[in-house]
């Protein structure tokens, strides 16, 4: 069986065929230690590498993935395992396709980075084991593909020779940005900045919630910026509702850099005919790419419902 894995520094996407295509979205929320159990079949504590971590989407001591390493490391090879663990598939021996950003996946000369390949390869082929013993997944085959290029595929087949795509994936920790010529001919031009995400937004409004007297998950406050126009949220989960403002406040101001950055990026790339925006951050940054990228109305695609954000990303992966 195989099975496809977007692994995210924020979110682990999970594409698999069973009757239809099912999907699943697992955040990365893990901090060291096991927790108590609650006696029901959940399985949320793990061992990697004689180390304890549990999975744990409010604790604000959860261990920080925004950051490239992260794709290499102990939290990752758990993260993909627990999703796995998540679609509901009997453990077994399986082959997956993962991803990591262009700016990993491609070296400074953009020539595929062996190294790197290899290196998430070996790290994810790490044993992992869980608390209540039970038989986890064993991974057999492991293809690493470029993040976000594989979301253009479908389009790409559509589209003239002489045309090309500009790709922009914002995601938790990353921006990967390229262009890629109608039917797949050429890869025109990338770019990976690893330190470009929402998770810029993130950090920001976790300190402003602190002022707030709310001490929160990367993940909580993520929470915040998705449902920054639902006011019941933010009354619900602020403690001192005095500092609402000053934490909407907070995501505009970082909104506005992020987007600023984006677009200085998007500034290299150039003779595009159509823009597609993925990821994540898509809905905080669409308009202004629209905006600046000037395409036909029809040739800009950004998916309008947040969950096909990620769906997209996987069209055509089946068609490997
Ligand atoms: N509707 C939304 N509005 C604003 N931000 C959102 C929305 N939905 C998700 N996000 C943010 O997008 C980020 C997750 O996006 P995505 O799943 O593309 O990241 P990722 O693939 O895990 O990260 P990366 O590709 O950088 O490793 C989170 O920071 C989340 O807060
Ligand atoms: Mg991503």
């Amino acid at each position: 069986m195989k099975i496809y894995v977007d692994d995210g520094s924020t979110s682990i996407k999970v594409k698999w065929e069973e009757s239809d295509d099912k999907r699943l979205a697992v955040p990365t929320a893990f901090k060291r230690g096991w927790k108590a159990d609650f006696g029901n079949s959940n399985i949320v504590n793990y061992d990697i590498d004689g180390e304890k971590y549990s999975f744990d989407r409010h604790d604000s001591a959860a261990l920080n993935t925004s950051n490239i390493e992260w794709q290499y490391s102990a939290a990752n090879t758990l993260a993909v395992h627990h999703a796995l663990l998540q679609t509901g598939i009997e453990p077994q021996t399986i082959d997956i396709v993962v991803t990591l950003p262009l700016s990993e996946y491609y070296d400074t000369n953009k020539q595929i980075n062996k190294e790197n390949i290899q290196r998430k390869k070996s790290s994810l082929m790490r044993r992992v084991s869980n608390s209540k013993e039970t038989q986890m997944f064993k991974l057999d085959a492991i293809t690493v593909r470029p993040e976000s290029i594989p979301a253009g595929f479908e389009i790409l087949s559509e589209m003239d020779t002489n045309q090309s795509l500009l790709i922009v994936d914002i995601g938790g920790t990353t921006l990967d940005i390229s262009q890629i010529s109608g039917k797949m001919t050429d890869v025109i031009n990338i770019y990976g900045d690893p330190h470009t995400g929402v998770s810029l937004i993130t950090e920001e409004v976790k300190n402003a919630l602190i002022e707030a007297k709310t001490y929160t998950s990367n993940h909580m406050a993520d929470l915040f910026i998705i449902n920054r126009n639902n006011h019941d949220f933010f009354d619900k989960n602020i403690n001192n509702p005095a500092k609402i403002k000053r934490v909407k406040e907070a995501i505009e101001n970082a909104n506005r850099r992020l987007n600023e950055r984006v677009i200085n990026s998007i500034r290299q790339f150039k003779g595009y005919s159509h823009v597609m925006v993925i990821g994540g951050g898509s809905e905080l940054i669409s308009q202004a790419i629209k905006d600046f990228c000037d395409v036909r109305q029809d040739r800009f695609l950004f998916p309008l419902i947040h969950n096909l954000i990620w769906s997209m990303a996987f069209s055509l992966w089946g068609k490997y």
